[in-house]
């Protein structure tokens, strides 16, 4: 399949059933403490995790409902690494996706607990999903979720990068920063769906491969975007890297030295998709290919 055509009918889907979760209890939340998630989680992210995790699953010819709710909580631990990345004590970012940061449009204390409980809730969907019949499988996507995302996953990328402000850093240093802030989460959207779909341990080491460079990749756009695109475009009115004297691609090697890197990843990640396929001839790699179009600046 198309990525385009995958996109135009799942991602409708999946908008409306992450905005649905927010209501998996009986119990409905405070108030502002609802609007507050609801609008970081309804304010046109590009939803590339989750999506990432649902087309995985469709090129390995799997039911994808049986990784929605698993995407749904991938989305959910986003959306609250954003809201708590722009926090003053972190990036101090007023805008984002060309609103106001979750802070600015309720208060840092709101912000702060929405991210909280975006975090916290995420875990619950996997546990009670009603698709997967496989408790061991449930167990091991939760704890994997749990790992890429704590303290010695993207909480620990994101610890490095405050703490790298304002220094100089090597280029191995920014690297691992990457692999842990942005690619962790990433990673994680592939790998839950090989593990869903019980693909062999040849497959799933190139799928994982797969994962990690597109991770890097991605955040190497995002740096790009800071360099080379309108304020506009990027939905944001400051520019914190610079202004936080953060060590970038960009920063380190030059705009067109991180556009080669950019272009490296890309095709390295198309050359493991052939090999996947290579391997398993069902495997549908137009529908992953079409998903590197989102990495292009
Ligand atoms: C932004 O992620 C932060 C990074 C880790 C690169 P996205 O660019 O995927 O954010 P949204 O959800 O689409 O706004
Ligand atoms: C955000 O990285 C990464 C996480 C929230 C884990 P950045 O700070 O570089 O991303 P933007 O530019 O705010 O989206
Ligand atoms: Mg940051
Ligand atoms: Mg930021």
């Amino acid at each position: 399949m198309k990525a385009t055509t995958f996109i135009e009918k799942y991602l409708p889907v999946l908008d409306e059933a992450i905005l649905n979760a927010v209501d998996q209890y009986e119990q409905t939340q405070p108030e502002q403490l609802k609007e507050s998630m609801v609008y970081s989680l309804n304010t046109g992210g590009k939803r590339i995790r989750p999506m990432l995790l649902l087309a995985t699953l469709e090129s390995l010819n799997t039911d994808i409902r049986l990784g929605l709710n698993t995407a749904i909580a991938l989305e959910y631990i986003h959306t609250y690494s954003l809201i708590h990345d722009d926090l003053p004590a972190m990036d101090n970012d007023d805008y984002r996706r060309g609103k106001l940061t979750n802070h600015k449009a309720f208060d840092e204390a709101t912000a702060i607990l929405a991210g909280d409980s975006l975090l916290t809730d995420a875990f619950a969907l996997i546990a009670n999903d009603d698709y997967i019949s496989d408790n061991q499988t449930k167990v091991k996507l939760i704890a994997e979720l749990s790992k890429a995302a704590g303290s010695t996953g993207m909480i620990a990328g994101q610890v490095m990068d405050v703490d790298s402000e304002g220094k100089r850093i090597d280029l191995l240093t920014m690297q691992n920063i990457h692999k842990h802030k942005t690619g962790e989460l990433i990673r994680y959207a592939i790998f839950a769906s090989a593990q869903i779909a019980q693909v062999s341990k040849d497959v799933a080491i190139l799928l994982d491969d797969f994962a990690w460079t597109y991770g890097v990749a991605y955040q190497i756009q995002n740096d790009l975007q800071e360099v080379m695109w309108t304020d506009e475009k990027r939905g944001k009115l400051n520019h914190s890297d610079i202004d936080l004297n953060k060590s970038t691609y960009p920063s380190i090697m030059g705009t067109n030295g991180a556009l080669t890197a950019l272009d490296d990843k890309v095709n390295i990640c198309n050359d493991i998709l052939k090999q996947i396929q290579e391997i398993e001839p069902t495997f549908d790699r137009d529908l992953l290919a079409g998903f590197l179009k989102y990495l292009k600046i």
